[in-house]
This record gives structure tokens, sequence and C-alpha cells, in this order.
């Protein structure tokens, strides 16, 4: 699905020319494979929130679950081919809907780029890419949550604050 995006759509600039299938010297953006479990795929989202213990079997019956929920996750991820750690990952949930003639909605979810590798495009392409990737697969809406400091850097995509209130209550950490 990559290779099909129309990346001539893309509302950001990148300033070193960097795209889907070019991310940089030893990079490379691909869908999450089963193994990044032992890529550090949990300890950059650990550069988000808390991740917690999650063993080689949990994560592979969380995947194996989210792989069959098709057309709904797509988890893309930047690995150092060098090193062959990830370095950057990025989710778009499609959430399937009655509403908007049973269309369907787009979230953008657990934008991360080690902590290492920040300043060189790399947030700015996953979050692209998941935004074209919406439209690809014909969300009529994408949404995302976000600190205020993060605002600036989502409005290069073309999201916009919409006045609404964004509302939660936590259970568990
Ligand atoms: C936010 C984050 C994903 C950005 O990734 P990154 O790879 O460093 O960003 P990029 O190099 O692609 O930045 C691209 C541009 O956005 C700008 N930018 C980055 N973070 C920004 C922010 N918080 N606010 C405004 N602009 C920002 C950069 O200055 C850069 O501008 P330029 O292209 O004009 O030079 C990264 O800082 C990160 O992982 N932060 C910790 C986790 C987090 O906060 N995730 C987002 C959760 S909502």
């Amino acid at each position: 699905m990559l290779t099909r995006l129309d990346w001539s759509a893309k509302t950001a600039s990148f300033k070193n020319g960097c795209s889907p299938s070019s991310p940089g010297d030893s990079l490379e953006m691909r869908p999450l494979r089963l193994s990044d479990y032992h890529r550090g795929f949990l300890q950059l989202l650990g550069q988000l929130t808390l991740v917690g213990e999650v063993s080689f079997d949990e994560f592979k019956e969380r995947f194996s679950a989210m792989k069959q929920c098709r057309d709904t996750y797509y988890i893309l991820v930047v690995e150092d081919t060098g090193t062959k750690e990830l370095i950057g990952c990025a989710t778009l949930l499609v959430e399937q809907k009655f509403i908007h003639s049973a269309g369907t909605r787009g979230r953008v979810e657990d934008v991360v780029v080690h902590s290492e590798y920040r300043g060189r495009q790399l947030g700015k392409l996953l979050v692209e890419t998941l935004t074209l990737l919406g439209k690809l697969v014909d969300c009529y809406k994408m949404s995302l949550e976000c600190k205020p400091e993060n605002v600036k850097f989502y409005e290069t995509f073309g999201y916009a604050p919409d006045g609404q209130l964004f509302m939660v209550q936590r259970y568990k950490d």
C-alpha cells in the first residue's frame, strides 16, 4: 500500500527530500513485523508513554489479534538497518462507523521518533505517510490527540483544532 500512496499530495515540505521509499541513509520505513519485538519496538514506545512489562508471548498474541482485524491497524516503523533497531513508529487506526454512509474514520496514534534521531524529518515522514494512507483507504475524516506543544507540528499536515474538548477517564496507568 505504501507504494500506492500519492506522495505528490503531501502537505508538508521535506528539507532532505525524504519519502516513504527513501527515508534516509541506512533507514527503511515499513509495516511492523512480529520480530520487531527484538528490535526495540517497545523500548521506542517507552519514549512516548508507559509501556510496562510485555513478554514476547503477549506481544505475539496482541500482534496476531490486531492482524486479524483486517484493514484496521496500520503500524509503520522506521528501522536503522545498520543497527537493526527501530527508531520511529506511528499507527493509523481505521475505525468502522455506521454514520457517514457506513464510512471509516482514521486516527493517528503513538507517534514517536527515537530521541537520537529527532530533527531528521522522520516524524514528519511518518505522520504525512499515515495521513495520505488514511485518504487512500477512503477515511472520511482523520484526527489525533496531541499535547498543546505539538499542535504546530500537526498543523503542517492539515490537522486543525476543531474546538471540541478531548475528555478522558483513566482506570489504569
Ligand atoms: C514529535 C516528534 C514525533 C517529532 O519527530 P521528529 O522526527 O523530531 O520531527 P521532524 O524532524 O520530522 O520535524 C519536522 C519539523 O517539525 C518541527 N517540529 C518538531 N517537533 C515539533 C513540535 N513539537 N512543535 C512544532 N514543530 C515541531 C521541526 O522543527 C521540523 O521543522 P522543519 O522541518 O521546518 O525543520 C518527536 O519529537 C517525538 O518523538 N517526540 C516525543 C514523543 C511525542 O511527543 N510524540 C507525539 C505525541 S502527540
